[in-house]
């Protein structure tokens, strides 16, 4: 696995340029979508041939954020986020207005489909509302609870086609990770166990990108392959190491650490 000194927007142009180089216009689900911003960007770099844009824009996220009735001191109250969300998430006016924001960011393109549910009761909808049976990437950045992130990506793996890929946004353990409960880490950790995905890339970054493909699949030798002729400084680490990974705050700089 490669930690790579680079932000995701630059992974999102070389798995564009690793589709051209299968001559396919991949097929592009995003789970957590948010204003649509990120979708966007992969949108750009990737023209996708289908994309399907993932969420809940629900005030019923936040009971998720906790399992515990008293907030354990290390996690902030989610009020804290509201100005990432541009309101207060207990008012659902807020996701109602992200909702509108994605929705008017792709009104333009007709292969985006946009699909307001939970995650699992989604899987159906793709079914009924596209003929999508398989996707080329699916990114993964809705609820960041080991519980829900373990469950997205046991579901979703079937979802995935042979040669494809899987991306998990905020797959890290920081200072900052922690105060929002971060289980995404932990939870590529057991699915690794379960599952015949492996980590490839990861982002020397906080809030850290992961890329995973099939430990069989072509993916493997293509994504080493670009990376090792691209302008991307990184680090190689056998790909068991991850979940030893933190982020580790300089005063300049942000790094991981596996130690
Ligand atoms: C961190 S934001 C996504 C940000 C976006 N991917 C980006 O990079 O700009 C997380 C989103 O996940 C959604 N979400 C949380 N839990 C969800 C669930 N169980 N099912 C569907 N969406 C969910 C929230 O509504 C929120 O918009």
């Amino acid at each position: 696995m490669k930690v790579c000194h680079t932000h995701r927007e630059n992974l999102y142009t070389l798995l564009g340029a690793l589709f051209q180089i299968m001559e396919k216009r991949p097929i592009v689900a995003e789970l957590g979508v948010l204003r649509g911003e990120n979708a966007l960007k992969i949108h750009s770099a990737l023209s996708p041939e289908k994309m399907v844009l993932i969420d809940s824009w629900s005030k019923a996220a936040n009971d998720a954020y906790s399992p515990f009735d008293q907030l354990p001191p290390w996690v902030a109250p989610v009020d804290t986020y509201a100005y990432y969300y541009g309101g207060s998430l207990h008012d659902q006016q807020t996701w109602d207005k992200l909702y509108e924001e994605c929705r008017e960011r792709f009104t333009h393109l007709p292969e985006v489909t946009i699909i307001r549910s939970e995650t699992i009761g989604a899987i159906e909808k793709i079914r009924q509302e596209t003929d999508i049976s398989k996707f080329d990437l699916v990114y993964i950045d809705a609820n960041h609870q080991y519980e829900y992130i373990l469950r997205d990506l046991m579901y979703y793996q079937d979802l995935v086609a042979e040669d494809g890929f899987i991306m998990l946004n905020d797959c890290c353990h920081s200072p900052n990770g922690t105060k929002q409960n971060l289980g995404v880490l932990e939870a590529l950790g057991s699915f690794i166990k379960r599952s015949d995905f492996i980590p490839v890339a990861m982002t020397n970054t906080d809030w850290s990108d992961v890329i995973l493909v099939r430990k069989n699949s072509m993916l493997v030798q293509l994504m080493d392959m670009a990376l090792t002729n691209s302008d991307v400084p990184y680090v190689e680490i056998p790909y068991q190491l991850i979940t030893a990974a933190r982020v580790v705050y300089g005063s300049q700089q942000h790094n991981i650490s596996f130690c």
